[in-house]
């Protein structure tokens, strides 16, 4: 069985690390961390090593190591996502999904690689899932659903069914997509939301139902 090293020094890798110490079966077992050199500010993290990328490819390599990145960057622009899912592939590590013992998946999830599912999320029947997604607690991703790569939803935004997804969205806390609708690439959909019409991309919605605010084709999503 490969190692595992976790791309990052956040709470999203703090939280995963506490929970999978958790686990009886300890099948997820974090031996290190690592971050882009500008992040290195100890020579440890939660108790274990924090090395910088360079030298995990060294001291951890692909072929006795498996990665999972657990960077948002939404302050740095949510396509850092992406960015960093795309070179630890090139450095040829295998990617995991975490998904916390505590969530609700159907058994007939289709998942790529690099997702986070946090506890208390519910994902439904048929729903196909890209790379590089995070359901923080409480999601709902209901039946037949299909999401894209590098997505973020916050805590308690519920999708309802046949809902599509495109990649490196921001869908807002508490905020709620009805059936069938189309949700394009870089969409940042605000707080409490209630999205009812298929949105355009790189565009920023708010309110109930949701209305355009705002594009931000250039610089991306970022939220702070
Ligand atoms: C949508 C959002 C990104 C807009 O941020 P922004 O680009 O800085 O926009 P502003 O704060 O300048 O707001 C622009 C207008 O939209 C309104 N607005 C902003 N967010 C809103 C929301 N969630 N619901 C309703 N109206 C909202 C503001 O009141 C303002 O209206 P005004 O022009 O009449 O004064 C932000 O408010 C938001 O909801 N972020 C999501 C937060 C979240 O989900 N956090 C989870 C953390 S895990």
């Amino acid at each position: 069985m490969k190692g595992i090293v976790i791309f990052g020094n956040n709470n999203v890798a703090e939280m995963i690390h506490m929970e999978t110490q958790k686990l009886t079966d300890s099948s997820f077992t974090v031996d290190a961390f690592c971050v882009d050199r500008e992040y290195l500010n100890s020579d440890s993290y939660c108790g274990k090593p924090l090395i910088s990328f360079e030298k995990a490819i060294e001291k951890y390599p692909p072929h006795e190591y498996d990665m999972l990145s657990t960077v948002l960057a939404s302050s740095n622009g949510l396509r850092k996502k992406m960015e960093v899912f795309n070179r630890l592939k090139k450095a040829g590590y295998g990617l995991l999904n975490y998904i916390s013992p505590l969530s609700d998946i159907s058994d007939d999830i289709q998942m790529g690689e690099n997702n986070i599912i946090f506890s208390h999320c519910r994902v439904g029947l048929n729903v196909k899932i890209g790379n590089a997604n995070m359901l923080w607690h409480g999601v709902l991703l209901d039946h037949d659903s299909v999401v894209g790569d590098g997505n973020f939803f916050a805590g308690g935004c519920k999708t309802a069914g046949s809902v599509k997804v495109g990649n490196s969205c921001w869908i807002g806390i508490n905020s709620t997509i009805i059936q069938q609708i189309a949700i394009a690439d870089e969409t940042l959909i605000g707080a409490g939301c209630v999205v009812v019409k298929d949105t355009e991309p790189f565009t920023t919605y708010v309110g109930n139902p949701a209305k355009a605010i705002k594009a931000h084709k250039e610089e991306g999503i970022i939220v702070r």
